[in-house]
């Protein structure tokens, strides 16, 4: 059976999930949900990144052990897994005891095979971003301060620190991309990469002497680790690294996806696949970076006040619109906007009218006139073989779209083109005015919708798990038949089954 592993960055847990997170969340449950019922072996890992400078203050201010504080955060990052939906396999911390094990692991393993060395770090440090900033990418901030990419302020840090022999695969790694045209993704970023690495890469600095709240050098307790070199080896961790003999790493290593936003492509399209090199490990097989989620056109930012928390969204919106809108407005890749005038519109034309209204004409009309039973087919005319046709290839193109280059807006607008030809389908056949005299043809047009239903909503589910369950509930599919096997088969609802009474699924928005 071949296998699927994909991941999300791990959060920072220095507040609460936003927009962003639950984006990133989402993108990759859908990926993942998409690969189960494909019948593939799939492995999903998301989780929170706790260690570094930036928790270390935020527990003191707060009067917290860096333990209590992370913990806390940690936890509202989890219950989103939940109140999202996210069926992620596996929930990391970087605080974990597994996890210290294995990052050391992969230090000695880099030790072992002379990729660090000691030295002395100076330079500009960004703890916001937990990274250490280029002279060209400096800002003159007020009197005299110095400011990073993202304007926070720089502090000058001097120290003993160890560093890892980066600039020696300045050329390797170029080979690697050459080789690997799929590693990192969409192809802008690529060459963003690219052009980056050609300029020659520094060696980095991988340790830090003042921090305390991190995974300790082995070997030398005055130094924690890096906090970006402890935290992609997160990905390790969650297969069981460092027993690269255990089943679940040789099962699901390399991953198939890392899923980031593009503020953090160059700590896993370069230093990532380095330490990997250089630990005689695979790279992954591709970084896909996703755009940004703006707030009516401006960044989220909690000095604007415009932060949006998931959770207020899911209980003003519903979860399965939440999930539908942000996947289907953004071509996943761009930036993007939240707005509510925007999310409104989705949930009522394309989700009320299109989707849901098919779908509760289609049923009402069963119950209504079929005795709330499967109808029965007769004779396929050569409309009905045309229409049946358009579903052929449907799920076919969509994995295409979707795993080639996560194009969700794609296969979104590719079932909503079936979806309207099955709203002009009724429309143009007008089963109602077959009632009195052409009761075996009304029973076939309707036979067709239902199963049209049934082969749309088994493809939504990875998009809308919850909704699609009910409505496969009312047209009574057992729950071993709602996998994509069920897609080569158009015709597969079984005539005389029994339904429920139908209810609406997608009710319009009001405010
Ligand atoms: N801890 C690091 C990742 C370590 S991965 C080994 C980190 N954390 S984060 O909390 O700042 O971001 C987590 C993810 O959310 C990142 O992929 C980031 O790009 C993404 N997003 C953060 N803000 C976002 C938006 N406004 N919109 C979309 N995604 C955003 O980076």
């Amino acid at each position: 059976m071949n296998s699927f592993f994909v991941t999300t960055a791990i959060s920072y847990v220095n507040g609460k999930p936003h927009l962003g997170h639950a984006y990133e969340a989402i993108a990759c449950d859908v990926l993942a949900r998409y690969k189960r019922l494909s019948g593939v072996n799939t492995f999903f890992l998301t989780g929170t990144d706790e260690h570094g400078e930036k928790n270390e203050r935020s527990a003191n201010k707060e009067g917290l052990s860096p333990q209590e504080f992370t913990k806390i955060n940690s936890d509202h990052f989890e219950d989103m897994t939940n109140y999202l939906n996210i069926s992620n396999d596996y929930f990391i911390r970087t605080s974990s005891e597994s996890h210290h094990i294995a990052s050391k692991a992969l230090w000695n393993k880099l030790v072992e095979n002379n990729e660090i060395y000691i030295d002395k770090y100076e330079g500009w440090y960004s703890i916001v971003d937990e990274t250490f900033i280029n002279e060209d990418e400096i800002i003159d901030g007020p009197n005299k301060t110095k400011l990073g990419p993202s304007g926070d302020k720089l502090e000058w840090l001097e120290e003993p620190s160890y560093f890892f022999k980066l600039s020696k695969w300045t050329n390797k790694l170029l080979e690697f991309y050459k080789e690997n045209p799929d590693f990192i993704k969409p192809k802008s970023r690529r060459n963003e990469v690219i052009n980056f690495v050609k300029q020659g890469l520094n060696d980095l600095s991988i340790s830090r002497q003042r921090l305390k709240w991190g995974i300790k050098v082995p070997n030398d307790n005055k130094h924690v680790m890096y906090v970006w070199l402890d935290a992609l080896t997160n990905y390790l961790t969650a297969i069981n690294y460092p027993d690269i003999s255990d089943k679940k790493f040789k099962c699901f290593w390399p991953a198939d996806f890392h899923v980031i936003g593009k503020d953090i492509v160059r700590f896993h399209a370069v230093y990532w696949p380095a330490f990997l090199m250089s630990a005689g490990l695979e790279p992954p097989k591709t970084i896909f970076c996703h755009g940004f989620l703006n707030i009516n056109g401006s960044k989220m930012s909690k000095s604007l006040g415009n932060v949006l928390s998931p959770k207020d969204l899911v209980e003003k919106y519903g979860l399965d619109q939440l999930r539908y809108f942000l996947l289907r407005e953004v071509p996943f890749g761009q930036d993007g906007n939240f707005s509510h005038t925007q999310i409104t519109q989705r949930i009522n034309n394309d989700l009320a009218n299109d989707y849901g209204n098919l779908s509760q004409r289609v049923l009402s009309f069963i119950n209504k006139n079929c005795s709330s039973q499967i109808p029965e087919y007769f004779e396929l005319n050569e409309l009905d073989q045309k229409y049946i046709n358009k579903f052929k290839s449907l799920n076919k193109s969509c994995d295409k779209l979707i795993f080639d280059n996560l194009e969700f807006h794609n296969v979104l607008i590719e079932i909503w083109s079936c979806i309207s030809s099955a709203n002009q389908y009724i429309d143009e056949q007008a089963p109602w005015k077959l009632k009195n005299n052409n009761n075996k043809r009304m029973e076939t047009i309707l036979y067709l919708l239902a199963c049209s239903i049934k082969y749309l909503t088994i493809m939504l589910q990875p998009f809308m798990p919850s909704s699609c369950s009910l409505i496969l509930d009312q047209l009574a599919v057992e729950n071993n038949n709602r996998s994509f096997n069920e897609l080569n088969n158009f015709l597969s609802l079984k005539p005389g089954t029994q339904l429920p009474k139908p209810t609406g699924i997608f009710p319009r928005f009001t405010d």
